[in-house]
């Protein structure tokens, strides 16, 4: 922390928090900041395994399927963005949600080079807003939905998410999916009530354990779900 330079601070919308970006010697660092979090490290450009393949992962399961729609919500450090670039085709879209408008000014700034520039790629479209209403305002709109707004199903951040994880979030992200599509869910630690939920919404889920960073030490999950 000694070493860490502060580049930003954006106030979360609707929160009494923060997002706060640092620099360290040779990685970029985003802090949750807030009255009960304290200061609580949410992002680390060091350790993207996870988010690398909740953007990966669904989009292979598409295939090269012609024009695909891929909708990504948040952008965070970008990793999730740059992966599912590289698995979907020249003429895919890719739609990256985020909440924070300064979080998507980080990206076009010194963070982006991490994440190999994933906003300038052509076929990327921001939204600056909350993926909650994409979902609600475009049915059968993507083929691929990637939801990574939080810490998991018990969010952190924003209370409002929690509707993402709900019943109801659940049916209008299944509804915004076109036929054969694939919703997946990141999360910092297993679920096993979330992935019962996925369930319930008529879905075939498969539950992924990924190393945060190279083979070795914590993992987070991914649920990936299919219609059945
Ligand atoms: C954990 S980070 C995402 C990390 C990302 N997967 C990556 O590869 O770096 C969560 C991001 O979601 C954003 N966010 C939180 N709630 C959101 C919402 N409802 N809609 C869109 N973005 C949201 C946050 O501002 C933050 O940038």
């Amino acid at each position: 922390m000694r070493h860490w330079i502060l580049l930003g601070e954006a106030p979360i919308p609707g929160t009494d928090k923060s997002l706060s970006l640092f620099r360290g010697k040779d990685d970029f660092f985003i802090k949750l900041t807030g009255k009960l979090t304290g200061g609580q490290e949410l992002m680390s450009s060091r350790k993207h395994g996870s988010e690398d393949a909740l953007g990966a992962l669904p989009c292979a399961r598409i295939g090269s399927r012609a024009a695909a729609q891929v909708l990504i919500g948040g952008l965070g450090m970008g990793f999730t963005l740059a992966a599912a670039l590289a698995a979907v085709g020249p003429d895919a879209e890719v739609t990256v949600a985020e909440l924070i408008p300064e979080v998507v000014e980080w990206s076009r700034g010194p963070l982006g080079e991490r994440s190999g520039r994933p906003l300038d790629d052509p076929r990327t479209r921001v939204y600056v807003g909350d993926v909650a209403k994409l979902l609600r305002r475009n049915p059968a709109g993507f083929d691929v939905i990637a939801l990574d707004v939080d810490n998991g199903p018990e969010g952190l951040t924003v209370g409002s998410n929690d509707w993402l994880y709900s019943h109801q979030g659940i049916a209008a992200a299944c509804r915004a999916l076109r036929p054969g599509g694939v919703l997946a869910y990141w999360s910092a630690a297993p679920d096993r009530a979330f992935g019962e939920k996925l369930r319930q919404a008529g879905l075939q889920v498969e539950e992924v354990r990924v190393h945060a960073h190279g083979t070795k030490g914590a993992r987070h999950t991914l649920w990936l779900a299919v219609d059945s």
